[in-house]
């Protein structure tokens, strides 16, 4: 197996970054460890400084919000906070409120990190707030005048409709250019879905047959374990489809589904996934199936009358040359039978069944899949039929498995986030969303938006309301679950 030594990345210009919502849930789970993880590979500026902001009521001092910041890479972080890396890490941090009309403190803060730093250092914000507070910070820092030269991370949900994401997008414009806005979506910093990009395109073998004369239908399914984890507020109002699907599941589908670009620059990857969007038919709700978990509404802060979906599969179609009649398959949802995220290719049969299968185990039939698991580390997976060894010809299943922990030094990785707020610094706007193609997606969304079929409900634990879930796929079946390999 190839094994490779630890590579320093680019590093990127000195900077200020302004957490906006640092007290918050997202800060605390991702972006403080995530920053430090970085801080310690090396792949921060040389000279940075962090301010973490919120509203007033939660303004805290700089020794608190470098013990809360401890406490949360303590709590999540992979880099544990000891050390000199620590405190190196830690002496870059403060802690300034700001509100609508009182924005002094953060704007004396830039103002001194500035200084500190020296030379023209860039401007990072990064907006980890909730949708109602999106338009107020917005506003803030085009009041500050910190916006030209700056750039400006902005979280997902990128509005709820095509009325709102085109509402926000105005917003957002009124005070940055396109260029300055990166909108993440964590799953495009994934190792793994970055890795379809290089499984495609780097490798003669597969191109020929990644279209619909070889592949019969392609799942993405990203079931989750978990419930609403105290969520209610933000998932009643979201659900399982503005939460997973028309985000993160979407962008799966544009790196499956892309044309090859000419380049891996934002411009061209960009451009192809906006293709494949274009090529999107409006979902038909006749191929819809929500379901809401047994026990959803007796959860605090669920409407006991709630119709939001904790789970959905959706039945996508691509109206394009290379996919015509491929059907694409997205499910996902909360407290399902098993935590996967995972990609199948479906491939046809052979023109002539020359041979006997006889397998009571798999109602599914023949197999012949190419199946991503893009949980990170990730794996890719080829199952096909071989020949059992005996003096007959009967067939048993066979794969052949690419893991990449077991294949490369995991020291490299980067988490989601980790890798897209650094690809941020750099300006580099590839693995994030354009507004184009984020609209594109709330329009075909519509009727499903307007006409949502009534929710079934379907055990915890189990992969969905029966039999609907499973009438959305057939002929074909389900890659999940598996037996976990
Ligand atoms: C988030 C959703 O965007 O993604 C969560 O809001 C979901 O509901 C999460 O659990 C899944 O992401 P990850 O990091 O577990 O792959």
């Amino acid at each position: 197996m190839p094994k490779t030594a630890p590579r320093p990345g680019p590093r990127p210009d000195n900077h200020v970054i302004v957490m906006f919502g640092a007290t918050g849930d997202l800060a605390k789970r991702k972006l403080l460890p995530g920053a430090f993880h970085l801080a310690a590979a090396g792949l921060l500026p040389e000279r940075y400084r962090i301010i973490g902001s919120a509203p007033a009521k939660f303004a805290m001092s700089a020794e608190a919000f470098r013990e809360h910041a401890r406490q949360a890479v303590e709590q999540f972080g992979e880099a544990k906070p000891s050390g000199d890396a620590w405190d190196a890490f830690a002496a870059n941090l403060s802690f300034a409120a700001a509100d609508t009309g009182s924005t002094a403190p953060l704007a004396s803060a830039v103002e001194e990190a500035e200084k500190e730093i020296g030379g023209k250092p860039r401007r990072l914000f990064h907006l980890a707030v909730p949708p109602a507070a999106f338009e107020s910070v917005v506003a803030m820092i085009g009041a500050m005048n910190l916006a030209p030269g700056s750039r400006v991370i902005v979280e997902k949900p990128f509005g709820h409709d095509l009325a709102s994401a085109r509402d926000l997008d105005a917003k957002l414009h009124a005070v940055f250019d396109e260029s300055q806005i990166f909108r993440i979506d964590h799953f495009l910093g994934k190792e793994s879905v970055d890795n379809i990009l290089a499984f495609r395109f780097a490798n003669g073998m597969l191109e020929p047959s990644w279209n619909r004369q070889h592949i019969r239908y392609v799942q993405i399914d990203v079931p989750e374990t978990l419930s609403i984890e105290g969520r209610a507020d933000f998932y009643d109002q979201t659900g399982a489809y503005r939460d997973m699907v028309v985000t993160h599941l979407f962008q799966v589908l544009g790196f499956i589904a892309m044309e090859p670009p000419s380049s891996l620059d934002a411009k061209a990857l960009r451009q192809e996934k906006a293709k494949v969007y274009d090529g999107l038919r409006p979902i038909d709700v006749r191929h819809v199936v929500r379901g809401q978990y047994e026990g959803y509404r007796q959860e605090p802060g669920v409407p006991p009358d709630s119709q939001t979906e904790t789970m959905i599969a959706v039945r996508a179609e691509i109206d394009n040359w290379r996919w015509a009649g491929v059907p694409f398959f997205l499910r996902s949802g909360k407290a399902m039978g098993a935590s996967r995220q995972v990609v199948t290719l479906g491939f046809h049969e052979p023109p002539l069944r020359m041979f006997h299968i006889e397998r009571h185990d798999a109602p599914a039939g023949y197999r012949n899949e190419l199946v991503i698991d893009f949980a990170d580390p990730g794996s890719i997976t080829v199952r096909f039929l071989a020949k059992e060894p005996g003096p007959e010809m009967t067939l048993g299943d066979a794969s052949m498995v690419f893991r990449y922990q077991d294949s490369f030094t995991q020291a490299n990785s980067l988490e989601g986030y980790e890798h897209l707020i650094l690809l941020a610094m750099l300006g580099d706007q590839s693995l994030f969303t354009s507004s184009d193609g984020i609209e594109r997606l709330w329009a075909i969304s519509e009727p499903l938006l307007q006409n949502p079929p009534p929710v079934e409900t379907y055990a915890k634990g189990s992969w969905g309301p029966e039999p609907a879930t499973d009438h959305l796929v057939a002929p074909f079946h389900w890659h999940l679950p598996d037996d976990g390999h």
